[in-house]
């Protein structure tokens, strides 16, 4: 699977869905991945877990994204996601929230290099599909490890590694240090590096790969309520929709959301209708209207009034 010169839908929890992501690729995303599941989860509790793991053909290439500490629930997790036919396993090593990082798992694993190492290297023994790890810059601020962690898991055989440069004390604030991005592809040259982290327009996406030499970005939150913000990078222009491109995708949207999961899927609607409306005249009135979407009926009497 070729990672260089792509644009990459970030992994979001509660966001990235096989319906989102699909709406992604469609507009311009060249790869997509779900968003983190639980090893263990994934090995103790298959039926439950396996509702993240929900993919459409149209998705491809589409990986799946890991997370746990233990090499050997990776590797056994990560042949369960080759199994499913998914193109690639990603395993979280940055998700900074202390329900993941007090199990050792996500950016807990910044704190011991060879552990990366030992879980790509499980993952890539297992999987029969490629590896990729998914990292911030180190646990804390006093050390920043993405060399030696990398360094591990090119060494364990991962195809790519995407840096997100915040450490983990850091959470979402402050800012992400693109110079990490360029240092990272500096010590690794020959090596797959995605960079990530505060793209919010397409010229920023463009200034992350000169100003880095990455070799693919990826995107998260610019593409919350912004599916179209793939084709604007490619294409380099401003907004890359019209009001009837928009109005029809959003029906759409919520249209696949009620088949796939009924009601809850309405409701799941709502915070994507919060985002689409950003930065439009009345958004803050129009999130007001947001409670009454509980069915197909109000979902496009609301968009129809509002987009
Ligand atoms: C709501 C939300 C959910 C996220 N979920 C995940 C996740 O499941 N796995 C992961 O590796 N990163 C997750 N992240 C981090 C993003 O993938 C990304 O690294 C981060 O948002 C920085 O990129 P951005 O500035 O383009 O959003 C999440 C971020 C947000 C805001």
């Amino acid at each position: 699977m070729e990672f260089r010169g792509k644009l990459i839908l970030a992994p979001l929890a509660g966001v990235t869905d096989a319906t989102f992501r699909r709406l992604c690729r469609e507009n311009g995303a060249d790869i997509v991945v779900t968003e983190m599941v639980s090893a263990k989860g994934l090995l103790c509790d298959p039926a439950r877990t396996g509702r993240y793991l929900a993919y459409d053909e149209a998705e491809r290439p589409v990986g799946a994204q890991l997370f746990g500490s233990d090499p050997g629930e990776i590797a056994k997790a990560a042949e369960e996601i080759a199994r499913r036919g998914f193109d690639f396993v990603d395993i979280n090593m940055g998700c900074p929230v202390r329900k993941v990082t007090g199990g050792g798992s996500g950016a807990a694993i910044l704190a011991n290099p060879r552990l990366a190492g030992e879980i790509a290297r499980a993952a890539v023994g297992a999987a029969g599909i490629p590896v990729t790890a998914k990292i911030r810059s180190g646990f804390g601020a006093e050390r920043e490890t993405y060399l030696d962690v990398s360094g591990e898991i090119f060494e364990a055989g991962a195809a790519a590694v995407t840096l997100h440069p915040r450490h983990r004390g850091q959470m979402f604030s402050g800012s992400a240090d693109w110079s990490h991005i360029a240092a990272l592809k500096k010590a690794f040259p020959g090596r797959v590096i995605i960079g990530n982290g505060d793209i919010r327009t397409p010229g920023d996406a463009a200034r992350m790969l000169a100003e880095t030499g990455c070799d693919s970005v990826m995107l998260g939150r610019a593409a919350m309520g912004n599916p179209w913000i793939f084709a604007a990078v490619k294409t380099g222009t401003g907004p890359a929709t019209t009001p009837d491109a928009r109005r029809a995708l959003i029906l759409r949207h919520g249209e696949e959301m009620f088949l796939r999961h009924g009601p809850p899927g309405m409701r799941e609607m709502r915070k994507h209708l919060a985002w689409y409306s950003r930065g439009i005249p009345g958004s803050a009135a129009f999130r007001s209207e947001l409670p009454e979407v509980s069915d197909p009926a109000s979902f496009r009497a609301v968009v129809e009034r509002f987009f």
